[in-house]
Parts: structure tokens; sequence; C-alpha cells
């Protein structure tokens, strides 16, 4: 396959603009606001020192860039993150450990392979709604430290993410027929057990542990900005919740000097940030939820990510899955290349509206990609789950007409 076959894919569907965004240093000012320096400073500060941390690869995808005719397009690998395959490892992790130094001080978090400390974090109980990935990275932080883990899942959740989950030692629990459903659930069994909800969505009353999710995350931008240097003029981000988006546009305000061109892209059956933008105000989504992009299968947007979002991306769009799939078979089997990267079901969505908005003359003037631009695109996931993926790379699934 050679990468040039995506010249013949453009987009059909509208981009739609946000009227709201505002200048750089009032959008800085505002995300310091509601994201503090220090956040950030001590999720680096933990992270770091967690075992097998390093930095995910940046890579350079030259024969896109090639062919879309732009100046760069790096793609951060997120498959390496932890072992765990997804960006999600930064965050969901991270916020059980803010959430047991809330319950019994950074100290006693600090020295949690101690008896006396092991005792008291084995009686705590954190849990959370998941589509796989956010739950895996919850029940990775819970054993880390040592707490129990209950995990809810929708029904259309892969059993092999859902044996992946149990791997980490969560309990792991089916209900409710889509992500949304699930979230509701996990709040109620956490009021009625006295458990503690780790989600990575915000919503009226609970935003301090979506926070700290969202802190955990600017890592990969930290590392791509400061420590790999690159300087995006515009930057493709796939949409479920937003927590990823807006954990991102927050780290690419608080390390640039300048405002760098977000584009967010929905799935079209679950596109509720196409329709918040293009109401200018929370909307749910108007689709089925059902796509292949198993991560980004949500109705409803995080309350704290569209306070970030709604003041700094410039528009919004929407791909099918076949555009995702596309995407995914150019990263693993694109002849011109020198890598062969797996890019999970839900990795690929920023590169497809890449793909497709750089291929129509009007979307492309409009967005002002040209020869100059740098784009830096979140290769947010891995292979997990190994069935799913092998079916659509070799056409089995989503398969060319
Ligand atoms: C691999 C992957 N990419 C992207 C996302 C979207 O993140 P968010 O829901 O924060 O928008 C998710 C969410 O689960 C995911 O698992």
């Amino acid at each position: 396959m050679n990468c040039h076959y995506f010249k013949n894919q453009t987009s059909n569907r509208p981009l739609y603009f946000n009227s709201r965004r505002v200048p750089f240093n009032e959008a800085q000012a505002l995300i310091k606001k509601i994201l503090p320096d220090a956040g950030f400073t001590s999720a680096y500060e933990t992270i770091s020192k967690w075992p097998g941390y390093q930095p995910t690869s940046l890579i350079n995808l030259d024969n896109v860039a090639d062919a879309l005719g732009v100046k760069s397009v790096f793609y951060k690998n997120e498959a390496e993150r932890f072992g765990l395959k997804s960006f999600k490892a930064l965050g969901g992790a991270y916020a059980v450990h803010k959430c047991l130094e809330m319950l019994i001080g950074k100290n006693h978090v600090s020295d949690h392979k101690s008896p006396k400390i092991k005792k008291m974090i084995a009686g705590i109980t954190v849990t959370s709604a998941t589509d796989g990935n956010h739950g895996k990275s919850v029940a990775w932080g819970a054993k880390m430290l040592g707490c129990k883990c209950v995990i809810f899942i929708h029904e259309k959740v892969s059993k092999n993410r859902e044996n992946a989950l149990k791997k980490y030692g969560a309990q792991v629990v089916r209900a409710g027929k889509n992500y949304d459903e699930s979230v509701k659930i996990a709040q109620e069994k956490a009021k009625e057990n006295d458990w503690h909800v780790i989600s990575d969505t915000s919503y009226a009353g609970y935003s301090t542990i979506p926070k700290h999710v969202m802190n955990g995350y600017e890592v990969m931008i930290y590392e791509a900005v400061i420590k790999q240097s690159v300087r995006p003029t515009h930057v493709f981000l796939q949409t479920g919740v937003g927590s990823l988006a807006a954990g991102v546009t927050a780290s690419l305000f608080r390390n640039l000097d300048y405002s760098p061109r977000i584009i967010l892209v929905d799935p079209e059956n679950a596109d509720c940030w196409v329709q918040s933008i293009k109401h200018q105000k929370p909307v749910a989504c108007v689709g089925s939820l059902d796509t292949y992009m198993a991560g980004l299968a949500c109705g409803t947007v995080s309350v704290i990510a569209w306070e970030i979002l709604s003041k700094t991306i410039e528009a919004s769009m929407s791909i099918s899955d076949l555009d995702a799939a596309r995407a995914m078979r150019c990263l693993k089997f694109c002849k011109r290349s020198h890598y062969a990267i797996e890019a999970g079901e839900s990795a690929t969505a920023g590169l497809a509206g890449l793909i497709l908005t750089s291929n129509t003359s009007t979307l492309k003037q409009q967005l002002k990609i040209n020869k100059d631009s740098q784009i830096l695109i979140i290769g947010s996931e891995g292979v997990t789950d190994r069935d799913i993926y092998n079916k659509i790379v070799t056409n089995e699934l989503l398969s060319e007409t």
C-alpha cells in the first residue's frame, strides 16, 4: 500500500468553526486558572518516577507530510506508554494516587509499602466506568498502590478488553448499554458502598479528579514540546469526552508562546464535540454511539474540558469508521515509510481528520494548512484488542468497497 492512495480521500462534511476562541494570553491565563502550573509539576514529578517511565516516541511521518504537501507530521506514539498501550496510563493511575493522597495524606502514600500503611490502603476501594483504556489505568494504579478496584463496563465493550482489565486485578462488572450509562451506574454504586470514583469525565459538582487526570495527560505534550522540541502549527485531536484534548491543549498553552490551530475530531456516530461547537454550548451527541473507535464512543462532553476547549480550539469535525480504518492501514502498511505503526481504532481519528481536510481544498484553506505547516497527531493507543485490530487492517472489517 502506498500512502499516496489517500490523495483521493476528501471530506464532504463541514468543519464547524469555534466563535468563542480567545487570544493566546487570555486563553493561557484561563487555563492556568483552571489547571494551575503546580498541578502539572506534581503530576510530572510523580509519573516520571513510576517504574518503566520514559517519553514515548515522536515519529516523523515524512511520507504522509509529502503526500499532503505540508512541512511535517509528527505522531506521538502512545502505544509505548507503560506497557498499557495507551496514553490513558498517565491519567487514571495518577488520579488514583492523588485520591489516596487526599484520603490518607501525601507522606502515607509515599510510604505505601510499609505494613501499617499497606493495611490502611487495602481498605480503600476506587471505582470507574470505562470503555477499556481508562479503567485499565485505574486498575493498574490501584494495583501499584495496593487498594481495591471495581470497574464498570457497558455491554459493547469487547471480551478481550474485559479480560485485559481483569489482568490488572480489578473486579469487572458489566452494566449499562453505553459509556454514559455505565458512568451513572458507577456513581450510584460508589455512593451505596462508600467507594471513590476515579472518572476521566467531569460533570456538575465533580471536577477535582478529572483535573488530575488532565494533568497526567499533559505529560505527553511536555515531552513533545520541551524534550522533543516540536513546534506545531496545527494539532488534530480525537475526542471522546474531551479530557485528552483538554489536557493536551492546556499543556500546549502552558509550554508554547503562541496558539496552534487545534482541530477536534469525533466519530460521526458519537459527535458530542461537533454538536457542542456547532451550538456553542455543551450538547449531547445525536448519534447512536455505535463506532469501532471504542475510546471515542461518548455522548456527553466533560464540563471542565468544555471550559478549556471552547475558548481555545479552532474547529471541530467528524469522520467515519472507514476513515479511521484507512489511516490504521496506512500506518501499518505504507510501503514508502521507514516504520510500521500498529495504531488502535481510537488512535487514528486525528490523522484521518488531517488527511480529509488537507485533501479538500476549501477546508485546507480555511484551516491555513500549507507547505510550512507542522502537524502534531496523538497516536493515543496501540493494539488494545488484537482480534478487532487484525480484522480491520486485513479488510475483514470496514472493508474498502
Ligand atoms: C485510545 C483512546 N484515544 C482517545 C480517547 C479519548 O479521550 P477522551 O475521552 O478524554 O476524549 C480515549 C478514551 O477512552 C481512548 O481510549
